[in-house]
């Protein structure tokens, strides 16, 4: 069974359609395949004009569905909740992706047990985020399959069996993307002081950091610390660099401080 054939014929409420909830909904608008309720209480022009093309209700009346996603932000979790309340009447789950939002928070102002929290990353904007999940222990096999349907839309889902992972999943892949770019921004500087014009150091940063992803991306069965060796000569250039990159105090130390910080964060953000 692929992901779409876990969407056909169901019915979904998507509460919020901000930034992630329209990632979101241009995921399922590709696969054709769900019924959509969209509740936001300003709604873009951008959604409007895709409700319309595929025949999405957008603020009108509530009713029972298959599953209802919460794509508020975490401080109109109240607000969202009860918005939601109508759609899940009947045993919808409920995919919730609020940062810092537990299982309980989101149990205790809904009508159901059934809950799914979620964290996606900002690539999903172009369907290319990933996106780790936990899902309580009221929720049915079936419930968590549509909201893996439901969430492919944007990108991969991972399962964690333990929702305190989902914190160091935001360490991770949530807030990954931006280690990325702060990766970018440190190797076009470095080039800069080294003597490249500026302009030209950002851009060789980019297009590495870029090319490299895709390459990884195309060798999905190759991990990274093979193609990493495959480019490094001995005694070579790359060689060089790694070796102060992987000095005791260098890169893992910096990432696992990095990750940990982050981690400790998102643990006392859902405090
Ligand atoms: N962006 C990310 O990378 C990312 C990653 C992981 C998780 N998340 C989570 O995703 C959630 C949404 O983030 P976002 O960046 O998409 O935020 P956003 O662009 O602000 O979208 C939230 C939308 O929900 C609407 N809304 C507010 N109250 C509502 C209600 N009672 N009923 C229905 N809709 C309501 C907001 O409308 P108004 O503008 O009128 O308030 C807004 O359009 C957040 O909880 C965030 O933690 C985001």
């Amino acid at each position: 069974m692929t992901d779409a054939d876990g969407l056909r014929g169901k019915s979904v409420a998507l509460i919020g359609a901000g930034n992630m909830g329209l990632a979101l909904l241009e995921g399922w608008a590709a696969q054709d395949l769900v019924s959509v309720s969209v509740v936001e209480p300003q709604p873009s022009q951008r959604l409007q004009a895709l409700c319309a093309a595929q025949g999405y209700a957008l603020n009108g009346a509530a009713s029972p569905c298959d599953a209802v996603v919460l794509a508020v932000k975490p401080q109109a979790l109240d607000a969202g909740a009860a918005a939601a309340a109508p759609f899940v009447a009947g045993g919808a789950v409920v995919v919730s992706i609020l940062a810092g939002k537990r299982i309980a928070d989101l149990a205790a102002r809904l009508p159901t047990q059934a809950v799914v929290r979620a964290m996606p990353n900002t690539p999903a904007a172009i369907g290319r985020g990933v996106t780790g999940a936990y899902a309580s222990a009221a929720t049915s096999v079936a419930q968590r399959g549509l909201s893996d349907a439901l969430l492919s839309a944007v990108g991969g889902v991972e399962w964690v069996d333990d929702e305190a992972l989902i914190d160091v999943v935001t360490a991770v892949s949530g807030s990954g993307p931006a280690y990325v770019f702060y990766f970018a921004e440190c190797l076009a500087a470095a080039g800069a002081e080294a003597g490249l014009p500026a302009a030209l150091a950002a851009r060789l940063a980019r297009a590495t950091v870029e090319g490299a992803g895709e390459l990884m991306r195309r060798q999905p069965e190759t991990g990274p610390d093979e193609l990493r060796r495959r480019v490094t000569s001995p005694g070579g250039t790359t060689a060089a660099a790694l070796e102060v990159l992987e000095a005791p105090d260098g890169l893992a130390a910096l990432m696992r401080r990095a990750v940990a910080a982050a981690k400790r964060r998102a643990g006392e953000l859902s405090g």
